[in-house]
């Protein structure tokens, strides 16, 4: 199977990306597969490298990232500056695999132009991944479905400000998102409303939508969801986050530094709250018309009358570093690796 491994792209979480792919292409079977690296610049050039198996399973991310430009500084085989360019080299490809995070990845627009060049992709579609990334449209769906989301706001505008009864209602601290992006990039949290407009400003530098969300107090919980070749969609083990002292929440920094976050699977749940977000998960999965595999990220909220699964938000391509939670969830569950790459292939060639 030739497989088109495209990574990098124009997002905020470009060399997130490219730490995915790293990881994909050192797992990816030799024996099953050729694969085409394929990076998207931060400028949106993209440039289809050549497989080199020998050095695969000891390649680093300079050397990832040298695969497309020779010695001297060019770029080999050829450097492909329009997209139609780049598709008609991956012609004879099987199946593209988009490792990309963010807009421009995640978002539905290269799914769009993989759909109208005819190439198999695995992962999640169109509406899907354009519904998942924007965390306004995430959430009224989610709703629709009676799924607990954490309280927001809005704000579409510059200078457009949080209500004094919007802040009687959220309290503080509040969460201050950009509305379509990931890894926590642009996201603050706010324990004085005096720091809103900063939080506003930063956050409209990745999405000029901004959501300001009420805290949830409870512990972090993720699932990974994944669809399997014969059809069945199966939650896997929990994840518990617990994030060091001295973090505020499950930032940048937290994610993809050693800090010692710390990662628990499967998380300690009593039977009833783990049958509750497994079918919460699989749930969301449905309704958010997703194929192939989903992350949902949990806040467990504790009432008097027990815990209450809410929505944080999904990822419809989530992290795939040696570091990330999918992964290592579906190791716990046997799925290795390799194996969770050979499920999601042969899931999308059915
Ligand atoms: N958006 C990052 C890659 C994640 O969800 O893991
Ligand atoms: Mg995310």
């Amino acid at each position: 199977t030739r497989i088109a491994v495209i990574f990098g792209g124009r997002s905020g979480e470009h060399d997130v990306s490219c730490k995915s792919a790293l990881s994909v292409m050192q797992h990816l079977d030799r024996e099953r597969y050729q694969v085409v690296p394929v990076r998207i610049t931060i400028d949106g050039v993209w440039i289809v490298g050549r497989d080199e198996p020998d050095t695969a399973a000891t390649l680093d991310l300079d050397g990832l990232l040298a695969q497309t430009r020779a010695e001297d500084g060019t770029v080999h085989p050829l450097p492909i500056s329009s997209i139609s360019q780049a598709l008609a080299a991956l012609r004879d490809v099987d199946v593209a695999f988009p490792c990309l995070h963010g807009p421009y990845g995640e978002d539905g627009t290269i799914q769009a132009l993989l759909e109208l060049a005819g190439l198999p992709y695995l992962g999640n579609g169109v509406l899907a991944s354009a519904v998942s990334m924007d965390k306004e449209f995430t959430k009224k769906i989610l709703v629709s479905e009676g799924i607990e989301v954490a309280p927001g706001v809005v704000l579409r505008h510059a200078g457009e400000t949080v209500s004094e009864a919007d802040r009687e209602r959220l309290g503080l601290p509040v969460f201050v998102k950009p509305s379509r992006a990931g890894s926590s990039i642009g996201v603050s949290r706010v324990d004085d409303w005096a720091d809103l407009p900063a939080a506003v400003e930063l956050a409209r530098r990745s999405d000029p939508k901004v959501l300001v969300e009420a805290a949830v107090p409870g512990r972090e919980v993720d699932i990974g969801v994944l669809e399997f070749p014969d059809g069945r969609v199966e939650a896997g083990p929990s994840l518990e986050i617990r994030v060091p002292d001295g973090f505020g929440f499950f930032d940048f920094e937290a994610k993809y530094t050693d800090v010692g976050t710390v990662f628990e699977i499967p998380a300690k749940l009593s039977p009833e709250v783990k049958a509750a977000v497994e079918e919460c998960a699989v749930t969301a999965f449905r309704a958010l018309d997703c194929s192939g595999l989903l992350r949902v990220d949990f806040f467990l909220r504790e009432t008097p009358d027990g815990v209450v699964p809410v929505i944080n938000e999904v990822n419809t391509f989530p992290g795939f570093t040696s570091m990330s939670q999918f992964p290592q969830m579906w190791a716990a569950a046997g799925v290795g690796y390799a194996e969770l790459l050979d499920v999601m292939v042969e899931t999308a060639l059915l």
